[in-house]
């Protein structure tokens, strides 16, 4: 048996690791037989030298299996999920899910917590009072079985040796490395026990891969290794320089998430809602063409059935329901400010990163793991790019805790808006869709 020593230098010297050096690697990191210095040499030496497809494959099937793997066989209708690479004001989860589910199509869904810049589906399901995504396997596969969608946080059993890595490259300056990223999100939902997945992978100033050819090949690894290991798998590109919607903030977001499943959300939330659930549909095969996906989507909020289902899996996981329709029962901020327009004219600028960097300030995130999130705290009322706006209308709603964290977000909310004399287009968000057409 090779030493991590003898490993960790074919990966320095430019080699390809064998599936067995790849598996004592990822071993190592899970049951502690490799010392973190080990580990991180590793780390360092593939974000240099790289990794060929299949040694990426061998490698998220190592980290996949360094854990349980969700079986849910049990369950006879197709299974589905969404993963996105993480953006501001991303709440699409909440609200996709019980549609998803409103379709027939089963989801389940492991997430995870917001960590720097972007936020966490976990965080935001948290903010409704009692919700519990701590579910045990059993009790996951359970909730599926019973009502067909289930939002959790990662167990401690599934992919483990993600978890150490992960921690490793937090603190190592080895995130940006595309079969690491590969092999981190993978693992993880592949773990879940989905027929097929579909991820958002975002680019620009919000986005952790800020550059769209890196994000292109990004998604392009992640198709191709998700399905080389049998799950039919689409990524579409999307634009993350503006947040998505006009609120960014735990419990701010759940209420535009409500408002997208009562048919009053947001066009840009909607637009990108649309294009993944669209998408997951055509994967699971329960429709043909993407029309067909779109009437089923709109009918699932029309109907009412995709409210009725986010309710349901509030009350599944021990949540106040009454929420949906007295959003006053959410948390709430006890300072409110409201940036005004200096001047008239059209709104060209709204920094996804300044607004993500203000919230931080005021609590919504958390700048280490370990750090509490305050769920009530954020903006809302956030203009869009291309709204022409009157002096002195409201540009965003700051809603603060704390009066010197208040003083510092306006200052970085009002450099994050620009408003000037030219007329300019809302951004277009979809920019690909990778895999589309692969049959
Ligand atoms: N998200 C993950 O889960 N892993 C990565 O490596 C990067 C983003």
């Amino acid at each position: 048996m090779a030493f991590p020593q003898h490993i960790i230098a074919r990966k320095r010297d430019g080699h390809a690791l064998t599936r067995e050096e790849i598996g004592a690697f990822v071993r190592g990191a899970a049951d502690g037989s490799w010392a973190d210095y080990q580990l991180s040499a590793m780390l360092m030496a593939i974000v240099w030298r790289g990794m060929t497809p299949q040694e990426t494959a061998h490698y998220t099937e190592a980290m996949m299996h360094s854990g349980v793997v969700a079986d849910l066989a049990s369950i006879v209708q197709p299974k589905a999920d969404k993963h996105s690479t993480g953006g501001v004001g991303d709440k699409i989860s909440l609200h996709l899910a019980p549609m998803i589910a409103a379709c027939g199509v089963v989801v389940p869904m492991i997430s995870g917590r917001g960590l720097g810049h972007t936020g966490g589906t976990l965080d935001k399901l948290e903010s409704i009072p009692g919700f519990n995504v701590n579910l045990s396997l059993a009790a996951y596969r359970a909730q599926l079985e019973n009502i067909g969608l289930a939002l959790i946080g990662q167990t401690a059993d599934l992919a483990p040796a993600d978890k150490k890595l992960y921690a490793l490259r937090d603190v190592t300056a080895t995130v940006e490395s595309i079969p690491l990223i590969c092999g981190s999100i993978l693992s993880k939902k592949l773990a879940e026990g989905i027929d097929v997945l579909v991820l958002d992978v975002k680019f620009g100033r919000g986005a952790f891969m800020k550059d769209q050819v890196k994000a292109r090949e990004l998604a392009r690894a992640l198709v191709s290794v998700a399905t080389a290991m049998g799950k039919p798998t689409r990524a579409v590109l999307t634009a993350m320089d503006e947040p998505l919607g006009r609120t960014v903030g735990n419990a701010l977001e759940v209420g535009e998430s409500i408002e997208c499943l009562r048919g009053e959300g947001p066009a840009d939330v909607m637009d990108v809602t649309y294009t993944l659930g669209e998408q997951m549909l055509l994967l699971t095969k329960v429709v043909t063409t993407k029309a067909e996906a779109r009437a089923q989507l709109e009918a699932s909020i029309a109907s009412g059935a995709a409210l009725d289902k986010f309710r349901e899996m509030i009350v599944a996981q021990g949540g106040d329901a009454r929420v949906v329709d007295d959003g006053w029962r959410l948390p709430r901020a006890r300072l409110l400010f409201e940036l005004r327009a200096t001047r008239a004219g059209f709104v060209t600028d709204v920094d996804a990163l300044g607004v993500a960097l203000a919230a931080l300030r005021l609590g919504a995130g958390r700048a280490k793991a370990a750090d509490a999130v305050d769920h009530a705290v954020g903006v809302s009322g956030l203009v869009k790019i291309g709204e022409r706006v009157a002096a002195g209308s409201v540009l965003g709603v700051i809603h603060a805790n704390d009066e010197g964290a208040l003083s510092e977000a306006q200052g970085m909310l009002a450099k994050s808006v620009s408003v000037s004399d030219t007329q300019t287009e809302a951004p277009q968000l979809i920019e690909e869709i990778v895999g589309e057409g692969a049959g």
